[in-house]
Formats: structure tokens, sequence, C-alpha cells
């Protein structure tokens, strides 16, 4: 068996290692895909959030999704007290311009 800690690790480390494979290949449409893929792994958003990701508004303008003023691309992910239940999904690693992601639920510590 292998323990919660040890797979988290080697989530993190395919994360890591895809986040240089995305490198400068990538673009917005790496981006739209990677946060589209995010949301299909989301079982429980009892608060709606993911509505507005939807291809009516910009992706920069989505909900919890803050995009760089340079590049346009997706630099951090605020989806904290929004009590999602669900998985990340590894196109989470597509994000290359990524900097902080914040999915804390403070009202359940
Ligand atoms: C798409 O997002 C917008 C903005 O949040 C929302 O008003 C609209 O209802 C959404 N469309 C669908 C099909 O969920
Ligand atoms: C995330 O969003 C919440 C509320 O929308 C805000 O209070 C908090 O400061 C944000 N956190 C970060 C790290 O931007
Ligand atoms: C993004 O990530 C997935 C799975 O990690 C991968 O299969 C895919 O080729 C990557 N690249 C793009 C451009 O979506």
């Amino acid at each position: 068996m292998c323990s919660p800690f040890f797979l988290k690790a080697v989530l993190l480390l395919a994360i890591l290692i895809q986040m240089n494979a995305a490198g400068s290949s990538s673009n917005l449409l790496t981006d739209h895909v990677a946060l589209l893929k995010i949301k299909s792994r989301i079982t429980g958003d009892p608060h709606g959030v993911f509505k507005s990701w939807n291809d009516s508004l910009p992706l920069c303008m989505w909900r919890g999704v803050t995009c760089g003023r340079r590049h346009q691309r997706v630099t951090s992910l605020n989806l904290t007290g929004e009590a999602l239940e669900g998985t990340l999904s590894p196109f989470l690693g597509n994000l290359s311009f990524l900097r902080s992601i914040v999915l804390d639920d403070p009202l359940s510590q």
C-alpha cells in the first residue's frame, strides 16, 4: 500500500515535470483546455463557481481565475471558501504561468 503522503509527493512531482514540459510551446488555449479539465474533475460545487467557467466569458474573467497583465495567461486560481469537492486534474500542470493556487475552506478549519 502506498501512503497518502507518498501519492501526494508523486502527484506533485508529476505536475512539476509537466510544468517544465508545457514550457514555452503552450498558450492561452492550453490554459483553456486545462481549466476545463480541472472543472470536469470537480464533483461538488455548492456555490456554482464553475458555472461561470463557460465560453460566454473570456477565461480571464472566470470566477477565481486571475491572468497576468503582460502575457494574458492564468497566473492564479483562488477558490477559497467555495467548499469544492473532487480531485485535481493533472492538467493543472499545463498552466505554465500559474504562481499561486488557493483552495482552502476557512469555514471548515
Ligand atoms: C456562463 O457564465 C455567465 C457568467 O457567470 C453566466 O451568466 C451564464 O449563465 C453562464 N452560462 C451557462 C450556460 O452556465
Ligand atoms: C482569495 O479570494 C478571497 C475572497 O474572494 C480573498 O479574501 C483572499 O484574499 C484571496 N486570496 C488570495 C491569496 O488572493
Ligand atoms: C496537458 O496535460 C495533459 C495531461 O497531463 C497532457 O496529456 C497534454 O498533452 C498536455 N498539453 C496540452 C497542450 O494540453
